[in-house]
């Protein structure tokens, strides 16, 4: 198992390009099930979520090539299983449901079960697909969808604004016959970036990105050249190690207006923000906390934000109080920050953060995605050696996280 062995202490200062978005790349790798022919993915993060996606795509028998940064999917779906092995890498693997039920009109998988951030059910996802003429019955563990009769639009109210469940709908719903209405569904700029795509395909999507979506069913979808947009949670990671480290980073080929919920907490923090064309450039101050933020669906503060504030906060002077309103479980990383000096106290879905003036290097292990990239950023700006252990996490959505950082100043290699 490899760690990451970061000293600590240094300013981060430079210019940092932030890669395609992991949630955006997801659901559109497995949207080139629903279609033929070929797709070409530009601006494809190289993470090892996406490899496991590209070996459930060669499992149904298309073909995935990743060149650099650029996918070429040929689509040819042979089968509708998703095996336990597969499905067990990557519990998001459920968003290639909707598009082998839309495509094929049968479905098997695995239960996806819950993760490190919580039980994550899939009922809304059920509930959806069923009331779209699918049914479901669970054979040992492995959950069988079929609509024999083919998918028919529906109009649908969801009762969260689940991301993944508004994925899946939108993948079943573009070739099932009539038309499909999502109410209440997911506002993520990955949902409007998976439309993007689909339209491209001769998919007829609209009002994505909105409260309500509506997808009127065509017969077929043809393969296109898409780009990915860019990551907005791994341009705040980048933002936070700025302010962890108390340096300052031009941070390129991100999204401004996905950030319009973080950039105001960084300000808060006492960070100096300029913003241009498709950069922001961050100055870290002294930090002061920020007192309250709550995670939300979109457009609020996203929850995957959460951890690397937080590590950011450790050391900002007074109390900021986190509410965490999405995981039931998603504190996984405050256990190892408190061993590196930090004080934040958890109260169910609320943390309290009383910045201490320095937090010092420890051996600590990741236990999630982003709650191991707030380590890493607590790392970089604590005094000493931290060494981080099952980082297999972290390179789950990012890129070669150890060569970022050390191009702009940290001191971080892995072993
Ligand atoms: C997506 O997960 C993202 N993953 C998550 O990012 C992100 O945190 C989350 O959306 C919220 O923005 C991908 O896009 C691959 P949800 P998803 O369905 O689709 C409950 C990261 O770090 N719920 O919006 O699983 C659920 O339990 C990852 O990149 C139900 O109750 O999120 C959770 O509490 C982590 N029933 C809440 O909704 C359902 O049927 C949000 O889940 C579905 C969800």
């Amino acid at each position: 198992m490899q760690s990451l062995i970061i000293d600590g202490g240094n300013r981060l200062t430079g210019e940092i390009e932030v890669c395609g978005a992991k949630n955006s790349a997801l659901p559109i790798l497995a949207a080139t099930a629903l279609t033929d022919g070929e797709t070409v993915l530009h601006n494809c993060p190289v993470i090892t979520d996406v490899y496991s996606a590209e070996r459930i795509l060669t499992h149904l028998g298309c073909s995935s090539v990743l060149n650099g940064n650029t996918a070429v999917i040929k689509s040819s779906v042979q089968r509708s299983d998703i095996p336990e092995k597969l499905m067990s890498e990557m519990r998001s693997s459920i968003i290639f449901l909707g598009a082998l039920l839309g495509k094929t009109g049968k479905c098997a998988l695995s239960f996806p079960g819950g993760c490190e951030l919580g039980a994550r059910p899939i009922d809304i996802h059920i509930n959806s697909l069923k009331k779209m003429g699918a049914s479901v019955k669970e054979e040992f563990g492995t959950l069988v969808f079929t609509a024999p009769k083919g998918l028919n639009g529906a109009k649908l109210l969801l009762p969260f604004p689940s991301v993944g469940a508004t994925e899946n709908i939108m993948l079943a719903a573009c070739l099932a016959k009539g038309e499909t209405q999502i109410k209440n569904a997911a506002r993520e700029p990955e949902i409007a970036d998976l439309a993007d795509y689909l339209n491209k395909c001769g998919a007829n999507i609209k009002g994505a990105g909105e409260g309500t979506i509506t997808i009127s069913g065509v017969s077929s979808l043809k393969g296109c050249e898409h780009t990915i947009m860019p990551d907005r949670i791994v341009a705040a990671t980048y933002m936070s190690a700025a302010a962890s480290t108390g340096g300052e980073l031009r941070i390129t080929k991100l999204c401004r207006n996905d950030l319009d919920s973080v950039i105001p907490i960084f300000e808060e923090m006492g960070c100096y923000i300029y913003s241009y064309g498709d950069s922001v450039f961050i100055k870290a101050n002294k930090l002061k906390a920020v007192k309250k933020i709550l995670t939300m669906p979109y457009p609020a503060f996203p929850t995957d934000a959460q951890a690397v504030v937080m590590a950011s906060l450790a050391k900002a002077e007074g109390t900021s109080v986190f509410v965490e309103n999405i995981f039931e479980n998603r504190y996984q990383h405050v256990p190892a920050l408190t061993k590196m000096g930090a004080d934040i106290k958890v109260e169910g879905k609320v943390a309290i953060v009383e910045g201490v003036k320095n937090l010092f290097g420890a051996n600590i292990l990741a236990t999630d995605l982003r709650g191991g990239a707030a380590l890493v950023v607590a790392a970089l700006g604590a005094e000493g050696r931290t060494v981080i252990g099952n980082i297999h996490h972290i390179d789950r959505g990012y890129e070669n996280i150890e060569k970022t950082f050390s191009l702009v100043g940290g001191k971080i290699i892995r072993k």
